[in-house]
């Protein structure tokens, strides 16, 4: 596609926290290019649309040369019209005495509907990211119910637990976290997720050979694992302007290359490293020409093994617990 044709990008859940932080570094181009004009499609539900109208009135204050219309509905067909991309953020988040799988009644049934809705207009190529949570299984929902679309153009977001396992260790280091590549999360957006260091560079050395494995495997994994808790208590709210660049560095290597290196995605497994076929788990995947490709031959310890089964049992779990919603 030229980078002069404006893409149709798609944000559910606009006018929310995610929403408000998301809008603007896709406007201004951080995520599809600096070349790259964009039209937004906004979908909001009935009780959030004044305030989305709103979020458009600021959008279009901030005279944003890459943006060539701004669409606000609360219809999915309209909002997903077309997309090239899509970020499926809108749903309710989590409250202190909650985990994220206790929102799979409220959020999941969403789901089914924007699948739906994707099937039938939304670009035969789109890529679609889930934010919403449980994102991992709120992902299967959506691509089972858009049976024309192939699962791989559905993933899940575990960037952000990437991003804060990046920001410890950059912090334990005393280096910019620019200097950590390579560090990834196996498995799904919870408790159980794993952040691997063994592909891990800190400056150019190893992760592994850097810190020592009491805190890699101790509060290293704790803090990043438990994160999102530890925001809802401090903030009083969940995560939002972190989740939202999260949310733009996944779709931006999705869409532009990782440059080589090992990023997380959750997307539908295909059986690599013995995950069962279907449920959204998060790999080591590199991004290149728009393909998500997953680094299927990296050795697996029995740690790393224990903890890829821990989230392989609780996504199986979440799935069954959604069954009447994946539409077979
Ligand atoms: P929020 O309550 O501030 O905003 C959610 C917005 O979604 C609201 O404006 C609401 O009206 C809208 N909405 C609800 N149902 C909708 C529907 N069916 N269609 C369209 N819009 C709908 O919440 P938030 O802080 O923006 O968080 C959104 C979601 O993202 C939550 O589920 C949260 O748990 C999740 N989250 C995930 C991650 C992650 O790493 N995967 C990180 C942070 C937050
Ligand atoms: C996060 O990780 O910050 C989000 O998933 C919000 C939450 O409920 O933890």
């Amino acid at each position: 596609m030229s980078t002069n044709t404006p893409i149709r990008v798609s944000v559910t859940g606009a006018a929310g926290n995610i929403g408000y932080a998301l809008l603007w570094r896709i406007a201004s181009g951080d995520c599809f290019g600096s070349n790259q004009p964009v039209i937004l499609q906004l979908l909001e539900i009935p009780p959030g649309m004044e305030r989305l109208q709103g979020v458009i009135m600021e959008l279009r204050d901030s005279a944003f040369p890459l943006v060539h219309d701004i669409v606000g509905t609360d219809n999915p067909e309209i909002a997903f019209n077309d997309a090239d991309a899509i970020f499926l953020v809108g749903s309710r988040p989590r409250t202190k005495d909650m985990d994220r799988s206790d929102l799979v009644a409220a959020n999941g049934p969403i789901f089914v509907g924007q699948g739906k809705a994707i099937d039938t207009v939304a670009s035969r190529d789109v890529k679609v990211i889930t934010v919403g949570n449980p994102c991992n299984t709120n992902a299967l929902i959506a691509s089972a119910n858009a049976p024309s679309i192939p699962p791989r153009q559905f993933t899940a977001m575990t960037r952000l637990d990437q991003n804060r396992a990046v920001g410890q260790m950059a912090e334990r280091a005393g280096v910019p976290a620019s200097k950590v590549k390579n560090v990834f999360i196996w498995g799904n957006h919870a408790n159980t997720m794993y952040p691997d260091p063994r592909c891990g560079t800190v400056d150019g050395q190893s992760a592994t050979d850097l810190f020592e494995s009491d805190w890699l495997q101790g509060d290293f994994l704790d803090i990043v694992s438990t994160r999102g808790k530890a925001i809802i208590m401090a903030r009083g709210a969940s995560s939002a302007a972190s989740a939202a660049a999260a949310a733009v560095d996944h779709m931006r290597d999705w869409w532009q290359g990782s440059n080589g290196h090992i990023v997380s995605v959750a997307i539908p497994s295909e059986g690599w490293y013995g995950v069962p076929e279907g449920i959204v788990f998060s790999f080591p995947c590199r991004c290149e020409n728009g393909e998500i490709i997953v680094v299927d031959d990296l050795p697996i310890d029995t740690f790393t093994q224990s903890k890829i089964d821990e989230n392989v049992a609780a996504l199986l779990e979440e799935r069954e617990a959604v069954s009447e919603l994946l539409g077979n």
